[in-house]
């Protein structure tokens, strides 16, 4: 069954929507559409049966801590680097604005989409600005950058969540540098990788056949050492989770599953010094 990289939006858009009140995203489902299932189960059996639950971790880990900021101030300013079909804005105070990039196919085929969806009276009205973009570019960064005279004096919150995997270090660290410039004092990072240590498990080696034999890729992905976030100059970290540790928490999966037998992912809170 071959899949592209964009179809793993919808992959993990299909997760959300299976366990809506776990990913606190009931409006993943829009995104369903036929034969998404199929793959779910084909993932769930070739590689791991938990990436599900624990992707559901990953949304709701993002959703609950900007709600957590939002809550502290609501004059906020979302930054959602490789935004894919995440429907945050939608679920959360509709005092957050929020940029969503992506690539232009992506956002193009969001942008029709989520007008459609708006016109059936489906969503809830939000003020969303959709910029497509290489957030790897220099270029593109500078853009983005240009949109940000109109929010002055918002608090800001950039989040990167499923993009690092598919980065190079180099490429990550430009977004890194580019979030640096970008923050003030105060505002927040969050990102999400896996830790180095995933790729001497025996479900990362079914991931890396799997995206070999489906997506064609070099199965190369990126992982990053918490030292990596421990130790990134400007910032200070915050707070790290794991989505194996939150759904032990609401005890969704056994108590005694083991780390090196999950693609167990990790959530970084930074904040700009
Ligand atoms: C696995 S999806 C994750 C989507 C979303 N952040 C989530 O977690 O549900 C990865 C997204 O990153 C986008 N992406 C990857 N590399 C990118 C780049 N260099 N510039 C812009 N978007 C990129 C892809 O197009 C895709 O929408």
């Amino acid at each position: 069954m071959a899949i592209s990289i964009p179809d793993t939006a919808f992959v993990i858009a299909c997760y959300r929507a299976n366990h809506e009140a776990m990913s606190c995203d009931p409006f993943a489902k829009l995104w369903v559409k036929p034969g998404l299932q199929a793959w779910v189960d084909e993932f769930a059996a070739e590689v791991s049966q938990y990436d599900e639950i624990l992707h559901c971790m990953r949304n709701r880990y993002f959703h609950k801590t900007l709600n957590e900021v939002l809550e502290h101030d609501s004059k906020l300013l979302c930054i959602n680097l490789g935004a894919g079909f995440s429907m945050y804005p939608y679920n959360l105070s509709e005092s957050m604005v929020t940029i969503e990039a992506d690539f232009e196919d992506v956002i193009q085929f969001k942008k029709n989409a989520i007008a459609n969806f708006e016109a059936k009276g489906l969503l809830p009205a939000r003020n969303v600005i959709r910029i497509e973009c290489d957030i790897t570019r220099k270029e593109d960064q500078l853009r983005l950058k240009s949109m940000l005279d109109s929010y002055k004096n918002y608090k800001k919150v950039i989040m990167i969540e499923g993009v690092f995997f598919f980065l190079n270090k180099d490429e990550i660290v430009s977004i890194i540098d580019f979030c640096r410039d970008i923050l003030d004092t105060g505002d927040v990072l969050l990102a999400e990788s896996f830790e180095d240590h995933t790729k001497k498990t025996e479900v990362w080696n079914r991931l890396k056949n799997y995206f070999e034999k489906e997506l064609h890729s070099s199965g190369n992905a990126t992982t990053l050492p918490f030292s990596f976030y421990k130790n990134l100059p400007g910032f200070h970290l915050k707070r790290k989770n794991s989505t194996l540790e939150l759904a032990k928490e609401l005890r969704l999966v056994p108590e005694k599953l083991e780390e090196l037998e999950v693609l167990n992912e990790y959530c970084y809170f930074l904040v700009r010094e």
